[in-house]
């Protein structure tokens, strides 16, 4: 018998009757689909209560088809995730595929088939073959995602070519292949194409990434439309139009429109609006085909936190367009709204340390090079066990890895149940953005692999790296 578990995203489903998760979970009430229809996008984090926390994993963080089976144990994609880390071993990435086409084809419905997905998030050559089946363009911001998105089978013409210092190497093999669109992001940019062209490449279309410079609620580190920004072409000293009015002249670039992208992990409609109130007059003179307002929408990680749906993000933007006067085709750019909830990564406890008066620290196989955003930007996450998903949390520990850095931890006071002990394999959940992709080899530790599931089907798509794979680069 098995019971669900995820309520989906933007719709609050309820599990069905006899589950048994259902009455401990009802209370926890914080879906991604919960602020009003098209309504506010103000991020919540209602501070949970200590009972409130130490109820079981959220649903709503789980991915889509996360079911729990008669013993207890989670499910994603039809497969027991324990059988997984058996399998795969551990740390793993394992990603739900069902969740991953749905999230896309939310996108591409809200904003009537124009997406990009922002690669950034998290690439390898299966997800960029599932983003590119779904019918969703690829942004790319290197050579190296422009490689692996083509190495996939993406043909150029459906890439989007981004960067704040593009290199002629990476421009020259662009432009040659026939890349879709080029987000041009300095005037030393517009140098290099006009340079390349001179020598014999194809002229591209672009478009002008601007910055509006406002106040952009989220971390500093991924705020990207505020004054102080290294990316775009500031509105307020006339350099976005100066570089509008350069490629519109330049026989060099056909000019298609205009981009702006206020950061990551963005929770306020109002961000939105004020950037697109802010850029209407702009776009609204030069009138040209194309406007792509970015990615940025913000996901929940942990209990108490909301977010508004795809949808709704599009409804916002789409109304503040209306209302900035913006006529040009309207397109967007999400990574973490279709990836970030999708995976859970599994780790195995190796190590308990208690320290009296202090803090307990478990200690996990992975650590700060499979997850660096709770050591660069102090992320928050939950953890859960697997073989209990649907127990009460009421122990308090904290999830650290294997690293030389007391900085390496996963999550700060998290609940896990009260008979966690040494070889359980435990989660943490929201991992499938800005998590592998952001991976590193610190201390020599192997990247995990990413499992895809669906259907009671697992798909290694990326393999754990070998000791051998340490050297491969290692010339002696
Ligand atoms: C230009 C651009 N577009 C889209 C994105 C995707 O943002 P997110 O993953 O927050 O949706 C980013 C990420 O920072 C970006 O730099």
């Amino acid at each position: 018998m098995l019971y669900p578990l995820s309520y989906g995203s933007g719709v609050s489903k309820h599990a069905s009757s006899g589950c048994i998760v259902a009455q401990g979970w009802a209370m926890v009430g914080t879906t991604s689909g919960s602020t009003p229809a098209g309504g506010q996008t103000d991020r919540v984090q209602s501070n949970p209560s200590p009972t409130d926390r130490s109820r079981p994993v959220p649903p709503q963080l789980l991915p889509r088809t996360a079911e729990v089976d008669g013993d207890g144990t989670l499910l994603i994609g039809g497969c027991n995730v324990l059988d997984l880390a058996e399998e795969f071993g551990t740390p793993l990435f394992v990603y739900d595929e069902a969740h991953l086409r749905e999230r896309c084809r939310e996108a591409m419905a809200a904003f009537d088939g124009r997406v990009a997905y922002a690669s950034k998030a998290f690439l390898c050559r299966a997800m960029a073959r599932l983003v590119h089946e779904e019918g969703m363009t690829i942004d790319v911001a290197t050579g190296g995602e422009y490689h692996v998105a083509r190495a996939a089978g993406v043909p150029a013409a459906s890439l989007v070519m981004h960067g704040n210092n593009k290199s002629e190497a990476e421009l020259n093999l662009a432009m040659r292949d026939g890349v879709g669109r080029i987000v041009v992001d300095s005037f030393d940019e517009l140098d290099r194409i006009e340079a390349l062209v001179a020598g014999g490449a194809p002229s591209p279309a672009v478009l002008i990434r601007t910055n509006p410079g406002i106040e952009v609620h989220t971390l500093d580190e991924v705020a990207t439309g505020v004054p102080d920004s290294k990316f775009g072409f500031p509105l307020a000293a006339g350099d976005a139009a100066g570089a509008l009015a350069r490629a519109a002249a330049s026989p060099a670039m056909e000019l298609m429109g205009i981009h702006v992208h206020i950061g990551s992990q963005v929770f306020s409609a109002e961000n939105f609006a004020d950037a697109l109130a802010m850029l209407g007059p702009i776009v609204g003179e030069w009138d040209l085909p194309e406007f792509v307002v970015g990615g940025g929408l913000g996901v929940p990680y942990v209990t108490g936190e909301e977010a508004p749906t795809i949808t709704q993000w599009a409804n916002g933007i789409h109304r503040a367009c209306d209302e900035a006067g913006i006529r040009a085709t309207v397109s967007a750019e999400p990574g973490r709204s279709i990836a970030a909830a999708a995976a859970i990564t599994l780790y195995r406890v190796g190590t308990i340390k208690e320290i009296a008066g202090v803090r307990t620290y478990v200690a996990v196989d992975g650590g700060m090079s499979d997850n660096p955003r709770p050591v660069l930007y102090g992320s928050g996450y939950e953890t859960f066990l697997p073989r209990a998903v649907a127990a009460e949390r009421p122990r308090t520990v904290t999830l650290v890895g294997k690293h030389c850095e007391s900085g390496d931890k996963l999550v700060v006071d998290g609940a896990v149940p009260a008979d966690l002990a040494v070889g359980d394999v435990i989660a943490t959940p929201v991992t499938g953005a800005y998590g592998h992709s952001m991976g590193s080899n610190y201390n020599k530790v192997l990247r995990p692999p990413v499992v895809f599931v669906a259907d009671g089907q697992a798909r290694l798509v990326v393999r754990r790296e070998t000791m051998d794979d340490l050297l491969a680069t290692d010339v002696g």
